[in-house]
């Protein structure tokens, strides 16, 4: 944190590098900027490509912390720059694209290819054998219940929590605090009619919740305050007694 004098002038030191130009070297370029009032790293980024270079790439949607798609490392830090005020960052500060994604070019990277491999491996889906009726009347949901999964599924798929995760920089199929969070969703839905067994067939592995190494970067850096490691915790005991009742099982010749 730092005063809010807006008589700063900013140095941006940008990774630069795009992969599809065979003339391209990954590097890093300084730019200076004014700062003004209530300078936010969206606005800067967007002076930068306007008043230095427009060849600058990054991403940007919503401009309000919803869609995910401008994270970033900030002096490190995965994180929204659409949200990152600039008076909260010393004047000299370096931009970098999140690591484990595809890089696009410069900042920009692809989320959206990862996200969906990854919604597909846990089937983010209602599991029911159920018909619906379309003129059956909606059927109520208790209000504890539709608060729990609410909370939930108020991820925006940015991967700060991914490219914060020692273990998914080391291990490209791990499966992530986001994939356990998804998992946490349906299993609180009381429409999946989902077993643990066949939860653990998705997540019970060594890429999935068993892998985590419990170091809590995730939560730490959640621009939306996902109670990531609740979830982990849930679904690791929730996985673990379901391994452990098998082999109970299994002694006692039960197919389970
Ligand atoms: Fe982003 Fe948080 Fe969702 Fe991870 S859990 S993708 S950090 S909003
Ligand atoms: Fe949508 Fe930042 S632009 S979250």
């Amino acid at each position: 944190m730092r005063g809010d004098s807006m008589d700063r002038v900013l140095k941006f030191n940008i990774f630069r590098y795009n992969p599809m130009d065979p003339q391209s070297q990954p590097r890093m370029q300084p730019f200076m900027l004014d700062e003004t009032d209530s300078m936010t790293l969206f606005i800067a980024l967007n002076r930068l490509r306007e008043e230095h270079d427009p060849s600058l790439q990054f991403d940007f949607c919503c401009r309000a912390g919803i869609c995910g798609s401008c994270a970033m490392l900030i002096n490190g830090k995965p994180d929204l720059a659409c949200h990152t005020k600039t008076k909260d960052l010393p004047a000299e500060m370096t931009l970098m694209p999140l690591p484990v994604f595809r890089l696009i070019g410069d900042l920009s990277v692809d989320t959206g290819t990862w996200f969906r491999a990854m919604n597909e491996k846990v089937q983010s889906w209602i599991h029911t054998d159920r018909v619906f009726d379309p003129k059956a009347q909606e059927e109520r949901m208790s209000n504890e219940e539709a608060e729990a999964i609410y909370e939930l599924e108020r991820c925006i798929e940015c991967g700060c929590c991914v490219a914060a995760c020692g273990k998914a920089n080391m291990r490209p199929d791990f499966m992530g605090a986001v994939a356990f969070n998804r998992i946490a969703r349906f299993i609180t839905d009381p429409r999946d009619q989902r077993t643990n067994k066949e939860y653990f067939e998705v997540v019970g592995t060594e890429e999935g919740i068993f892998g985590c190494l419990g170091l809590l970067g995730c939560e730490d850096i959640c621009p939306k305050h996902l109670p990531l490691q609740d979830q982990l915790g849930m679904l690791r005991r929730k996985m673990g007694w379901t391994a452990v009742r098998h082999l109970f099982d299994g002694f006692l010749g039960k197919t389970a």
